[in-house]
């Protein structure tokens, strides 16, 4: 990345502040473990972080390993899962599981592109799994992600058009090294700071790193197309 100011400061931040959650290493370490990355993205994806831990921890303890989840039941997996919706991806968690026990010796692929050969991973996850897990330089882009790199940039063009723009901001800014403790603290100040209403800019570690708190309005990014009047 070229802009190294804004990792930077946002990485100070993190080791100060990371939420600690109990799918992250600590801070600087790299030793996040790929199939607890992989089961806290997994279950992340439509769902809050507060609703995701509990069950986190429930399935971490009954099935503490990737080799251990292949072998449950289908129907015990869809009890443990049921409340967290979207029950596609409890099949396909533990397709994924199966593939990965018995194609992969239990060992998650460290590439985003060998992640995303199996079942259930698409582009988010396998970014997030090779860089979380791995250490991986992958560009990490998720809406409350989108929206941090749009107020940075100050990007004018509406979504959806603006992903492309807003992918290649996110590429130039996403560093070399610690790139997953960079991609989780642009998820936490998404969550947290650059909140999509009345975002804190008043305590944002990158609030002079930031095209948008230089307008009138940050809140006013991402751009959205008017909705038409009906
Ligand atoms: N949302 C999706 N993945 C996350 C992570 N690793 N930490 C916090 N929020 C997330």
């Amino acid at each position: 990345g070229t802009h190294t100011k804004i990792a930077g400061d946002l990485l100070a931040h993190y080791d100060l502040h990371a939420r600690r959650l109990p799918w992250r290493a600590p801070p600087g370490s790299n030793a996040a473990d790929p199939y607890r990355v992989w089961l806290s993205e997994v279950m992340l994806q439509q769902t809050t972080v507060a609703a995701v831990i509990p069950y986190f921890t429930k399935f971490t303890e009954r099935w503490p390993t990737v080799d251990a989840l292949a072998g449950a039941q289908d129907a015990d997996l869809m009890a443990a899962w049921a409340g967290l919706g979207y029950y596609a991806r409890a099949r396909n968690l533990l397709a994924c599981a199966r593939v990965v026990a018995a194609d992969h010796g239990g060992a998650f692929p460290s590439t985003e592109e060998g992640l995303r050969a199996l079942p259930g991973i698409g582009d988010y996850t396998a970014a997030a799994v090779a860089a979380i897990a791995f250490g991986h330089s992958a560009v990490v882009v998720d809406a409350n992600v989108e929206r941090v790199v749009a107020r940075l940039f100050a990007i004018e063009t509406p979504l959806p058009a603006a992903r492309p723009e807003i992918r290649a901001a996110a590429g130039r800014i996403t560093p070399d090294s610690r790139a997953g403790d960079f991609a989780q603290a642009m998820m936490d100040l998404g969550a947290t700071i650059c909140t999509p209403r009345n975002p804190a800019c008043g305590i944002c570690p990158l609030r002079e790193d930031c095209a948008a708190f230089r307008t009138a309005d940050p809140a006013a990014f991402p751009v959205r197309l008017a909705k038409k009047p009906r």
